[in-house]
Order: structure tokens, then sequence, then C-alpha cells
């Protein structure tokens, strides 16, 4: 078992404390560039120099312009987007540094241009639909099955899929997000059975789900089970940089010189070294030692959810669910998760999300069974202080909406529009994307029609704490339209 506990490595040993730069090539020029005094005479322009800004600078490596076998250039990070490529089975990889987003607006491009059809999981991320206003494509929305029992998603029924195929034969791609937000996974293999038949991609958004496939008790990769593209966040479930991301691709439905074209669209010219070396070194990690890793987590968050339910709260489980996935549910037992965010952030304790009806702190194999174990005891403390009235279940208003497309979302995106009272919404075409975040599934995309029962889920969710984002006035008071 390798050493992984948090404060175990010296300095002298952080910059490779598994021994992994022997198979991860960028992972290797990076601290060989970090042990090799330099005269930099290009960006970045604080060249390394720690005395000026800080350490905030330090280890920061660009990607050398040229081929350069030992440095971080691009023939080397082709030789590692390969490694990783070759690893999951993949015809092509690409390693970004602009998150899953920057990931989602190439795969959209690559698989559909202006006025092109696509369907589209309503569970997607915003970014995805930012990728639709790029390409110009015309979204067929579908829904996902939602749970009663939770009010959040479940999965995406392939015969849903097939009949909106039947009905939309002409569609360039199928786009989903696996899992969801909460963890539930639908079953991919039917989903790229039904998208296949029509000679068209599985785009899937699998932003947390990179860590797929390496451990028996964890769903397989998306990849594996059929899907065409499949987007990854590096820096969610594995331990990479903050912006890692690599997109997976098969050839068999997609053009992938036309895919590389999308990709380096979205990508700075001028991108960090150190992000894409950190992607190479948790692909070395996955590969070496991943099961080794992921196995004492995934039984700590087991024991955490049986800690949970033992003391009566509510949890989200199950055979289609990530099992490193913690999403606590608080209706059945009264408690409201802003209040219990705030007790846990008094404590130091940040969780990746928070609102009235769910709290989920994030797990990856970077905790330790003592981590977690404490995690579990804090919160049941923290949920037994705030125990209250059972509250019934609502549907987020993100899952609960039925959208009706009037225009593409790349023409009211760039459309003319006017600001209006929420009330004289009503009818009107919204002009803008409105998300409550997380998890930043839009209720209203730009191009749909507001309607009331919209704005109520809006509000709904307003009032119970939840960040309305990307919107012109967070207040709901007034919405930007298109003009009539
Ligand atoms: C499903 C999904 N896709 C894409 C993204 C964007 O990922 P990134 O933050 O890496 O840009 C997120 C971010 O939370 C997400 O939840």
């Amino acid at each position: 078992m390798p050493q992984h506990a948090f404060g175990a490595a010296t300095l002298l040993d952080t910059k490779d404390p598994m021994g992994l730069r022997s198979s991860a090539p960028l992972l290797d020029a990076w601290i060989r560039d970090m042990e090799t005094d330099r005269s930099p005479f290009q960006i970045p322009g604080h060249k390394g120099r720690t005395d000026l800004t800080g350490a905030i600078v330090d280890g920061d490596i660009p990607v050398l312009p040229g081929n350069h076998p030992h440095r971080i250039s691009p023939s080397l990070i082709l030789e590692a987007e390969a490694i990783a490529a070759n690893l999951w089975g993949a015809d092509l990889c690409r390693f970004g540094v602009n998150g899953s987003s920057g990931s989602n607006h190439a795969a959209v491009m690559a698989v559909a241009g202006p006025g092109d059809k696509v369907i589209v999981s309503r569970t997607l991320h915003k970014s995805v639909l930012v990728g639709m206003v790029y390409s110009g494509v015309i979204p067929v929305w579908i829904r996902p099955e939602i749970n009663p029992a939770t009010g959040l998603p479940e999965y995406l029924p392939s015969s849903r899929l097939a009949e909106t195929l039947a009905e939309h034969p002409d569609a360039k791609a199928v786009l989903i997000g696996e899992p969801s937000y909460v963890g539930t996974m639908s079953n991919i293999p039917r989903l790229a059975k039904v998208t296949h038949e029509y000679g068209i991609p599985l785009v899937v958004d699998a932003a947390w789900a990179a860590h797929y496939g390496f451990h028996p008790d964890l769903p397989q990769h998306p990849l594996a089970e059929g899907a065409d593209i499949v987007v990854t966040s590096a820096h969610k479930t594995l331990p990479s940089y903050s912006q890692a991301s690599f997109v997976l691709v098969k050839g068999d439905y997609v053009d992938l010189p036309r895919f590389n074209k999308m990709f380096d669209s979205t990508q700075t010219t001028s991108m960090s070294g150190r992000i894409l070396a950190s992607i190479d070194a948790a692909r070395a990690l996955l590969q070496r030692h991943g099961e080794e890793l992921i196995g004492p987590v995934i039984e700590a968050t087991a024991r955490g959810r049986q800690a949970l339910r033992d003391a009566g709260i509510d949890v989200i489980d199950g055979e289609y669910i990530d099992p490193l996935k913690l999403v606590i549910l608080l209706s059945s037992i009264g408690a409201d998760g802003n209040a219990i965010e705030a007790e846990l952030l008094n404590a130091n304790i940040d969780v990746e999300m928070a609102n009235r009806d769910m709290i989920i702190p994030m797990i990856t194999f970077a905790d330790t069974p003592e981590r977690i174990n404490d995690l579990i005891r804090r919160i049941i403390d923290a949920v037994n202080r705030h125990r209250g009235e059972l509250r019934p279940i609502s549907v987020a208003a993100s899952f609960s909406i039925q959208p009706e497309v009037v225009v593409s979302p790349r023409e009211a995106f760039f459309s003319k529009y006017e600001v209006v009272p929420a009330a004289e919404a009503v009818g009107r075409v919204s002009a803008e994307m409105i998300c409550p975040y997380p998890p930043g599934v839009p209720v209203l995309s730009p191009g749909e029609r507001i309607t009331q029962a919209a704005l109520d889920a809006l509000f709904s969710a307003r009032d119970s704490g939840v960040r309305i984002a990307f919107v012109a006035d967070p207040t709901l008071a007034t919405l930007k339209v298109l003009p009539d």
C-alpha cells in the first residue's frame, strides 16, 4: 500500500512521492524543469522568480512552442495523450486546461454545426449549453426519470431516447450527462446502442467520472460502455490541478480531425504545463495504484452511509450510483442544509454543494478513511442540532421544467433584448440562461418560453438559499427577454 496520508511527504519527495515520473512523460519533464536552473526569455513573465509575487507562481512552467523530447512541448503532450488514449481504449485523447467546460464546448462543436439538431438530456451542465451557443445547434430536450422519493434525476430510459430519435431521425448526436450531479447513472450500453442505430455519436459529459473503471465496485468507464466522446474533469475526482480536463474519443462515429480542430479552438495558446503534467501524473497514478487507493475510500464511504442511515438520515444509494458520491437528503429529517453547511464552514470544512434539502460533501481517493469518519460524525452532530418538521419532497427547479424552444440558444444569446419585471416576462422568450448553481442545470435557456411554472420554480430555489447564476439580475426581480 503506497503512503498517501496527508502531511506525510517531506519537501524533498513532494515532486514525485509515488514514483510516477518513469511512466509519466509530462510529469518527468516538469520535474526536470523544476530541478534545472534556467534563464527563461519567454512567457510567463514571472520567469520562475518567487521573490516578486511569491510562491504563488512556483512550478508554473509553460509549454514550449517547438518540439523538445524532454521538455513540456507539443510532441511530449502528444506522447502523454497517446498513453492515456491507450489506457482507456480510445482512438484519441486530448488534455485541456479549460476544465470540462472547454472540453464540452469542443465536444458539441465537433458533432454538430449551425442549424443541426442534437438530442440533449436536460440534466446538462451549462457548459454544454454554451457549446450549443457556439455551434448554433437546435436542442431537442429529453428528460431523465425523476425519482419521486428524492425529487432528483435517476436515469434516462433508452425507450425514451429511441422514441425521440424516431421523431428526429435527422439529429446529429445525442448528448447526455453521466453520472448526474447526484451520482445517478443511466444504462449507457443501451443508450449507445439506440444512438448508434442512427449512425450518430453518443457524447457523455462525464465530468464527475474520471475515476470510473478503476475499481471493481465502481461503474465501468462510459467509453468502455459504448460512448463515443467522453468529457471528464481530472480536477474533480482525480488528484489533478484545478482546470485540468481530458477528453477520450472513439473514431467510429466521430470525425477525429474535426474534433481536434474544435478542441484546439477552445484552449488558450498559453497552456499551463503544470496543469497538463498533473493530468499525466493522475493517469499514471490511476493506472498503477488506482484500485488500491480507491478501495479503502469506497469502504469508508459505505460505512459513512450506513452510519448516517442509522442516525435516521437519508442518503442516496443503489446499484447505479457512484459509491463515492455521498448525497445526504434532509427533507425527511426537517434540517436545513444551508444551516448545516454554515456550521461545517465554521469548523473549516467546505462541502461541494448544499441547499435546503441536500448536502454533498465531495469524496475522492485523496481522502482518507479517518477524514471521512470524522466528516460523517460532524455531519450527524450538525443534523441532530437542526432536526425539524418533515418537509414534502420537492422536485428541484432544474428538473421540473418542460422547456419550450422558440428560437435556437445561439439566436437568443446574440439577440437584442429588453429588461422586464418578472411578472411581465411570462409568455416572453428568455434572452438569458438562468441556472440555480450548483448544479448549474438551466431552468431557462436562451430562446425558451418563460412560463409561470419556470418562474415559480426559480423563485422557490432562490428563496431556499440557492444562488441563481449567470443571470443579469440574480434577485429575479427583472428578466432579459427577446423583443416581441
Ligand atoms: C456535469 C458537469 N459538466 C461540466 C462541468 C464543468 O466542469 P469544469 O469545472 O471542469 O469546467 C461541471 C462542473 O461542475 C459539471 O458538473
